[in-house]
């Protein structure tokens, strides 16, 4: 099988780069060959591999700066993955690509499922979902999952920066009123793989099991720290809950981001761990550097 995969370089395409490796040869890309903001140029380069699956992890990802630079987040995030469509169309090739829990508009506390009505709030939201749509409509084999959360051992990742506060500071003060789930990159990777296994197709949502608030998810990184014997200079009373609205940020992010995986685990008979599990992994890996 020939893979070419598409943002090798971010979270999950260095994961990806691991997991893809064992299906057979994997042709992989940065920005720096396959540059988005050129569709023409990544459709020639995808005419001129001819693979059999792309995967495709790169994004405009930066949320709050795609509210001021809308056509680039539209180009990296929509046009040229409906160029790579239209070629997968063309090679009769399986197209892979990831979209967000931001293409719903976070009303409500039930987990969204594959069949419910978006309603994206930013730009990197809107942006996303013409992304699924376009794919959608070009007629390529494709599987689109969609996740939120996304932190990897490598690079920064929320919980690294919430270790480095709770070190530094004696208080720290997080969101509580937004409710999703970490998602490894090596979890969205290695599933990825069995999907391509299985040539699933259609639209999922894949999140790691359990649910948690920013504010949630802080403390279970800094305790686990704490216990650990690491340098916290923040008490746990001190980690103080604050609303959306007393933090706020160019892009608007949905307060429910809660994804229903049931269709997932059905369709590949799969079981995704909880939240907990994967986040500690990385704990343990940044630790250990
Ligand atoms: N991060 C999250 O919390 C999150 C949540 C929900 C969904 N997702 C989705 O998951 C997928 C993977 O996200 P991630 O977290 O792995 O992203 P990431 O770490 O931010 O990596 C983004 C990737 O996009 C590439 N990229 C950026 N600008 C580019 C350009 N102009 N041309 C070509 N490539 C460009 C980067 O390539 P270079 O490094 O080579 O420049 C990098 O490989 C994306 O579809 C994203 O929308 C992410």
């Amino acid at each position: 099988m020939n893979i070419l995969l598409l943002g090798k370089n971010g979270q999950v395409g260095w994961e990806l780069q691991r997991a893809l490796a064992p299906l057979g040869t994997v042709v992989a890309h940065g920005s720096d060959k396959a540059h988005f903001t050129q569709p023409d140029q990544v459709a020639a380069l995808v005419r001129a591999v001819r693979p059999d699956v792309i995967v495709n992890a790169a994004a405009h990802t930066a949320v709050d700066k795609a509210e001021s630079e809308p056509e680039v987040a539209r180009l990296l995030n929509a046009t040229t993955p409906a160029a790579i469509a239209r070629e997968a169309a063309q090679l009769g090739a399986l197209l892979v690509h990831y979209s967000t829990d931001y293409v719903f508009d976070g009303s409500g506390t039930a987990p969204r499922t594959e069949a419910d009505p978006t309603g994206p709030l930013s730009v990197y939201g809107q942006t996303k979902l013409e992304g699924e749509q376009a794919i959608a409509a070009s007629g390529c084999d494709h599987a689109i999952f969609r996740t939120s959360w996304v932190y990897a051992a490598r690079g920064g990742n929320f919980a690294k920066t919430m270790l480095r506060l709770a070190g530094e500071r004696e208080a720290l003060n997080v969101i509580h009123d937004q409710i999703g789930a970490p998602t490894g990159a090596d979890l969205l990777a290695d599933v990825t793989a069995h999907a391509i296994r299985a040539r699933l197709t259609g639209l999922y949502h894949l999140v790691a099991s359990g649910e948690t608030s920013w504010f949630d998810y802080a403390r279970f990184v800094i305790e686990w720290a704490r216990a650990q014997g690491q340098p916290i200079k923040v008490a746990p009373e001190a980690i103080q809950p604050i609303p959306t609205t007393a933090y706020p940020t160019p892009a608007r992010r949905p307060l429910n981001s809660r994804l229903s995986t049931a269709k997932l685990q059905q369709a590949l008979g799969i079981t995704l761990p909880h939240w907990q599990q994967g986040v500690q992994r990385m704990l343990i890996e940044i630790a250990g550097k």
